[in-house]
């Protein structure tokens, strides 16, 4: 009897022996398991392993790598569309009222152009606009004013702060030809911006009533000796209100030629 007992508890005692190791075989996977999430779901992002952002990023073992690869594939992959265009800024001038060939206009004629670059390339935009607009709406009177400015070799202030121009590669600049060059506005922007200017790309553009770009590029290289100047384009001012699909096309090769 006293043996049968004794065999019992060993027979007892060896089950539980075996139990408990079976246990304890069992608790490194479960580890593993918790650092393999911990390592694929967490350390790749970032994110500490800690509170709840671990909770939200439990998963199966092949949701968390799947996740963690679009997140990686997003940050590295380009930008696509406008936004990749982001660092690029159109500054110009233009004037609405009476203007020559046109008649009474809404949007100036370099306003149209400068829309068409930004629409293509999703760039940033500046307008100079006089300070104080003693610019007159009828053509003769502009012209005057225009004649009398370029007389004076005077640097009209323009209105608002310029955007930083540290975050832009590109700098596309424009402006209506006034008396074969650029209005003397323009130059006020130039000279008060040509150290932050440097190392940059200006591409200037006018538009105009049979003049062309009447010297834009060289002029502006001059006023702004640390920057880069590229092939600027001219647009007839009667185009650019009247015939925008051909101008649209004209200005989407041009843009196309700087890979735009
Ligand atoms: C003051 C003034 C001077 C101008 N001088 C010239 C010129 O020398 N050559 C030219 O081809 N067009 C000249 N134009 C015509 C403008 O360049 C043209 O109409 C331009 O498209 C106007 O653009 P905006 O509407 O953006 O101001 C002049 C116009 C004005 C108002």
């Amino acid at each position: 009897m006293v043996k049968s007992f004794k065999r019992t508890g060993v027979i007892l005692l060896s089950l539980l022996l075996l139990l408990s190791l079976a246990a304890c075989g069992s608790q490194p996977e479960q580890k593993e398991s918790a650092s393999e999430s911990s390592s694929a779901g967490i350390s790749s992002t970032g994110i500490s392993s800690t509170g709840e952002s671990q909770d939200t990023k439990v998963g199966t073992a092949s949701e968390v790598p799947a996740e963690t690869a679009a997140e990686t594939s997003e940050s590295a992959a380009e930008p696509e569309g406008p936004e990749a265009e982001a660092d690029i800024l159109v500054v110009y001038f233009s004037r609405t009222g009476e203007q020559y060939g046109v008649g009474e206009i809404d949007k100036g004629n370099t306003a149209i152009v400068a829309d068409m670059i930004i629409d293509k390339t999703g760039a940033d935009s500046f307008e100079i606009l006089p300070e104080e607009d003693y610019y007159p709406y009828t053509y003769d009177e502009l012209t005057d004013v225009a004649k009398q400015e370029q007389s004076e070799n005077a640097r009209p202030a323009y209105a608002g702060d310029v955007p930083d121009l540290t975050q832009y590669s590109t700098v596309f600049i424009g402006a209506p030809v006034w008396w074969g060059d650029w209005p003397m506005i323009m130059y006020t922007f130039f000279e008060n911006n040509a150290d932050a200017l440097a190392g940059k790309t200006l591409i200037p553009f006018s538009t105009h009533a049979g003049s062309g770009l009447s010297g834009f590029d060289k002029k502006l290289s001059s006023a702004c000796p640390g920057s880069t100047v590229g092939e600027g384009l001219a647009i007839a001012g009667t185009d650019a209100q009247n015939n925008q699909d051909s101008v649209r096309d004209t200005v989407n090769d041009w843009l196309t030629s700087f890979g735009y």
